[in-house]
């Protein structure tokens, strides 16, 4: 049975998104870190604080193979909702219908405007004067599916892409939790 207050995160890097979720969890708990990267600084993190985790190099293994592995590691810890935080591998179809509308994500700009990366570069090229992140439904377009939850950034004349994402970053850590507390007991 799945439980949508069970959480799993999914990570690729540092994982700064999933100690926020981790720490401010309030009406879900995280019950695994998933990585495709073994090495994910963040994976450290949540294993000393006892959080379980599942760790597998992607490369060289088929796409839907790996994500049966996952898919069933989850249902195995009875997961119900999913939150990608910094994952950079794209799940496959198949996954995404597994696990329809049960998969998050938090993305460094106010979709729709700059899906994919370089976010913080492109809005400030673009002359925008606010910024921000969204954390939306992961579908099999991406960055596309429904915007839950969005902050605002304001962009400074001086700023640079490196700037501005640390102020983004921070607002990324306030509203994840947020969302993801919402939309499970929703
Ligand atoms: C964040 O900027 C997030 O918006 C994007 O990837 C970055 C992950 O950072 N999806 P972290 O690993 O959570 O520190």
């Amino acid at each position: 049975m799945r439980d949508p207050k069970r959480v799993a995160i999914f990570i690729s890097g540092r994982g700064s998104n999933m100690r926020s979720l981790i720490e401010q969890a309030n009406g879900y708990s995280v019950v695994l870190v998933a990585s495709n990267k073994p090495h994910a600084e963040g994976l450290i993190w949540a294993r000393d604080r006892g959080v379980q985790t599942w760790a597998l190099e992607s490369k060289g293994i088929g796409k839907e193979e790996y994500d049966r592995l996952l898919s069933s590691e989850l249902d195995h810890l009875q997961v119900g909702t999913i939150a990608l935080a910094g994952f950079m591998r794209i799940l496959s179809p198949w996954f995404v219908d597994q696990w329809r509308g049960r998969i998050l994500n938090i993305h460094p700009s106010l979709l729709h405007k700059y899906r994919g990366l370089d976010t913080h570069a492109r809005a400030i090229e673009a002359g925008d004067l606010v910024g921000g992140c969204s954390v939306h439904i992961v579908t099999e377009e991406l960055d596309a599916g429904q915007v839950l939850g969005q902050a605002e950034v304001r962009i400074d004349p001086k700023d640079t892409a490196a700037s501005l994402e640390q102020r983004v970053l921070a607002a990324e850590h306030r509203l994840y939790p947020k969302v993801l507390s919402e939309f499970v007991s929703r």
